[in-house]
């Protein structure tokens, strides 16, 4: 793949493809991190005199509308201050051309108000590229995506090439799996084994140690086990099965459960062995919190993906907090992503302590699963 940084972009129009979909709370951002691993890309690109074009969605707006929203207006006025001695321009408008500087740089409105942009819509991807002479690709959060301005557009544009954040996380990524400092741990949870079926066997092949916790857990425990009115995936019993008989998986052997899922609901620790009809599992237990520290303890490199329980009542939130705080104190290499895992770092505030955040949640994901992602293979072509 060509990068960003080999490319001659000096007053060439280059449109940035940035994933800046960041949380807003009454039009105020409340985490910058998206929008602040971007500012090198647009540095570089400064640097080299080209005339700058941002694109990136937020949300997911209905199609076709402006929805004030869902505006990336926010997130231009973030940028201005970030960047004060730089000539920066909004527009809304900008479809049918937009006049543009060397060392400008115009922030184009949520590319999701344009009719087509999730059906990577052939027009519309014609439309960005006559918007520019080069496309550069660095949204890796977005790039799992087939869409109009993150994929389609190669399609109508000349030259089109990997942009630094993009090219550093599939090079972390990539590096763990082909160079693995191993003993390598992984700690995975969340709500539902399906969704991540693909990712547990891909990071099989590499782990030594998979620490398992939330609703995954619980299919794989509920094959031997009773587990009252917990949340689990009758249909992957079998697969789950399978996955066991690599000896890799550890599994809580406490957990802390409640009668009715409430955010004020007492915990109560049982062991998997006594889990009454009407109880449920909504967090690891403290001998399970111990057994799994213990391995993370171990660990040269760790990869967290998913919370142990319900983190978002306090009540069920110590095993969460504690294996973050456990995996965020190791001296090992950690590697984070994904939505809910993002939450807990910011939640418990460990993010300078984790050794790689990734910008990513479903493309992290995706890129563990099959160790590419459509884009990659299309900017391979130019
Ligand atoms: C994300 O937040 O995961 C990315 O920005 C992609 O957003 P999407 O899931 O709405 O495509």
């Amino acid at each position: 793949m060509i990068h960003m940084k080999d490319i001659d972009l000096k007053n060439k129009r280059v449109f940035i493809r940035l994933d800046l979909n960041v949380p807003l709370y009454n039009n105020k951002i409340t985490s910058s991190a998206r929008i602040d691993c971007s500012i090198p890309t647009i540095q570089l690109a400064l640097k080299k005199h080209a005339k700058i074009i941002i694109a990136s969605h937020l949300g997911r707006p209905e199609e076709g509308k402006y929805n004030e929203k869902f505006s990336l207006f926010p997130i231009f006025k973030y940028l201005k201050k970030k960047l004060p001695e730089v000539n920066i321009i909004f527009s809304k408008n900008y479809l049918q051309g937009i006049k543009i500087e060397s060392n400008q740089i115009v922030v184009l409105e949520n590319v999701r108000f344009n009719y087509g942009e999730t059906k990577n819509d052939i027009d519309l991807s014609k439309k960005y590229a006559n918007l520019c002479d080069i496309f550069v690709m660095d949204a890796f959060a977005t790039a799992h995506r087939i869409e109009s301005s993150t994929y389609g557009i190669c399609d109508f544009v000349k030259q089109a090439c990997i942009g630094p954040l993009l090219f550093s996380e599939i090079k972390i990524l990539k590096n763990i799996f082909n160079k693995p400092i191993h003993p390598v741990v992984t700690v995975i949870g969340g709500a539902k084994v399906s969704t991540k079926f693909k990712l547990l066997n891909s990071l099989l092949k590499i782990t030594d140690s998979m620490l398992v916790g939330g609703g995954i857990a619980n299919t794989f425990i509920s094959t031997n086990y009773s587990i009252g009115k917990s949340l689990y995936e009758k249909s992957f019993q079998e697969k789950a099965k399978k996955l066991y008989e690599t000896k890799k998986i550890f599994l809580p052997i406490d957990s802390r459960v409640c009668t009715s899922f409430s955010i004020k609901s007492k915990s109560k620790i049982k062991l998997i062995s006594n889990i009454l009809p009407n109880e449920e599992i909504l967090d690891i237990g403290d001998q399970t919190i111990k057994n799994y520290k213990e391995v993370i303890k171990k660990a040269k490199t760790i990869i967290w993906n998913g919370p142990m329980g319900v983190f978002e009542f306090p009540n069920f939130r110590k095993g969460t907090e504690e294996i973050a705080k456990s995996i965020a104190n190791s001296s090992s290499f950690s590697i984070a992503g994904g939505g809910d895992t993002i939450a807990v770092i910011d939640l418990f505030n460990l993010k300078n302590k984790i050794s790689y955040i990734s910008t990513g949640g479903g493309s992290f994901l995706k890129f563990i699963e099959n160790k590419t992602l459509p884009i990659l293979e299309r900017l391979k072509k130019f």
